[in-house]
């Protein structure tokens, strides 16, 4: 029987649902054709955008979109994307397969896209090879309520009132793809740049900069101290690659040691976390600036006979244990972790959907989103679970990751995955009260949806949970994600 303790009375910070957001950039199939298929096609869509997908974001609650990059956003020039699309730019995108980019998806596209799927726009401008002018330019277009070049150009395409946008992100990678600054060089222009990104009427910008690649935490440490005061938050991009980044490994067909490599590594989240907010703490003791990890997920070899540049890659239950334990880490985080989005929504790297012409599959990591949701705006609760570590060779894991939280109105979510490949777990927790509902994701590691077999993987009820003055007692089968939900929970005695 392996011990799973939550501390009721001890509270530990809300678990934000931006914590759950999504990130999609103009690269490959994400956008046209994942998302977009523009309002002429047969494929079902409303203004272009498909409706399955939209139907299916909606479920799993998306509460934020990151938008247009990546690496793309510090080579996009907004105007590019804006007016009568017969007249927009045709451009090569240099950074993803060489395709041609008819900027057919632009500023009013992404907006009328957040509004379709009720969540919170997060757009990332362009520091790398953009002009201050020209961000300065994007936020008055599009917040600017009055007279104004920009406000006007804004109504003469269509739309007179102003959107309203919070998450401003100034730069990306900025490190890497996006200019091969040194932190101070970058700092320093964070600094010029935010500058003119202004507040109008009710309209409140929340600024986001460019933080560190990994473990780079010299990058964090200087843009804090350099540009801290300027900032509401900075990020952190990780990615799990479970071999080098020149053969990083196949999607669907890896050995056992390869499985829990893989896990290892994504595990890395964690002490990477900590790291990260220590710097933090020092640098901003009163904890004012967030920390967003705006890209994360298992990025694999492309599929093959794909475009090497289109990064499309299948998604098995690994990726679905990558997930489980990558959220349950950061709602554990949540004191300093205030966003987090999965890189990338649809057709690229850890997606949460795959789409060919007018098909959609969910991916075994959407379904881990869905299971998640119930954590979104709840108080992240305190909890414990014994776990023997498990592996292959020189890659060790613990076998079981846990996080749990508490909602508004009382009832306890639980969620755990076991990360052993062979073995289940007894699971004995210490909570008591009515189970409402009990769901499990599980199957092989390797086991994947396709769009001939869409349902191989999807959760089903968790059988066998027993609830008594003792507590709550289930049994856990190996590589499996289970989310239970508790009324009127209180610790046994
Ligand atoms: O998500 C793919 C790419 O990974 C992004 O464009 C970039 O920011 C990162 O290196």
């Amino acid at each position: 029987m392996n011990r799973l303790t939550v501390n009721l009375s001890k509270p530990m910070g809300t678990i934000h649902r931006n914590l759950y957001g999504h990130f999609s950039e103009h690269l490959g199939r994400c956008i046209y054709g994942g998302i977009y298929v523009g309002p002429d096609s047969p494929i079902p869509n409303q203004n272009g955008m498909r409706t399955d997908v939209v139907q299916a974001l909606k479920h799993i609650a998306i509460p934020v979109l990151r938008w247009p990059g990546g690496c793309f956003a510090d080579e996009y020039h907004w105007m590019d994307g804006i007016g009568p699309k017969s007249a927009r730019k045709r451009m090569v995108n240099t950074h993803w397969g060489g395709v041609v980019e008819d900027n057919s998806f632009g500023t009013h596209e992404f907006m009328e896209l957040c509004r379709q799927l009720g969540c919170e726009p997060y757009i990332n401008a362009n520091l790398g090879s953009g002009t201050v002018q020209e961000m300065s330019q994007w936020v008055e277009y599009l917040t600017f309520d009055g007279v104004s070049p920009m406000a006007d150009k804004r109504a003469q395409n269509g739309r007179m009132e102003p959107w309203r946008v919070k998450y401003w992100g100034v730069g990306n990678e900025n490190w890497g793809c996006g200019g091969n600054m040194r932190p101070e060089f970058y700092a320093d222009q964070y600094r010029r740049y935010q500058t003119y990104c202004r507040n109008y009427g009710e309209n409140r910008l929340y600024k986001i900069a460019c933080g560190a690649n990994s473990f780079d935490y010299d990058w964090t440490d200087k843009v804090l101290q350099i540009a801290g005061r300027y900032m509401d938050a900075i990020t952190l991009h990780y990615y799990t690659v479970p071999g080098s980044w020149q053969h990083k490994g196949s999607a669907t067909a890896f050995t056992r040691e390869e499985y829990y490599r893989t896990l290892e590594k994504a595990l890395q989240m964690e002490p990477l976390l900590d790291n990260h907010i220590r710097i933090m703490d020092m640098r901003d003791p009163q904890g004012r600036i967030g920390l967003i990890v705006d890209e994360w997920g298992a990025w694999y070899d492309v599929e093959p006979d794909t475009n090497p540049g289109f990064l499309y890659q299948q998604n098995t239950m690994r990726d679905a244990l990558v997930a489980a334990a990558t959220l349950n880490i950061f709602n554990q985080h949540c004191r300093r972790v205030v966003m987090a989005n999965l890189a990338q929504t649809v057709n690229v790297l850890q997606s949460v959907i795959l789409t060919e012409g007018d098909q959609m599959v969910l991916t075994p990591t959407y379904h881990v989103f869905d299971l998640y949701k119930a954590h979104q705006d709840a108080a992240l609760l305190e909890s414990h679970v014994q776990a023997p570590m498990v592996g292959q060779d020189g890659a060790q894991v613990p076998a079981l990751h846990v996080s749990a939280s508490q909602k508004a109105g009382g009832r306890v979510h639980l969620t755990l995955a076991n990360l052993s490949d062979q073995q289940s777990y007894a699971i004995h927790c210490n909570l008591t009260g009515q189970a409402v509902s009990g769901r499990l994701l599980h199957g092989a590691p390797q086991a994947h949806n396709t769009f001939d077999a869409p349902d191989t993987v999807r959760p089903q009820p968790l059988d066998g949970v027993c609830m008594d003055g003792h507590g709550l007692r289930f049994e856990i089968p190996p590589c499996a994600v289970a989310a239970i939900e508790i009324e009127a929970a209180h610790e046994a005695l």
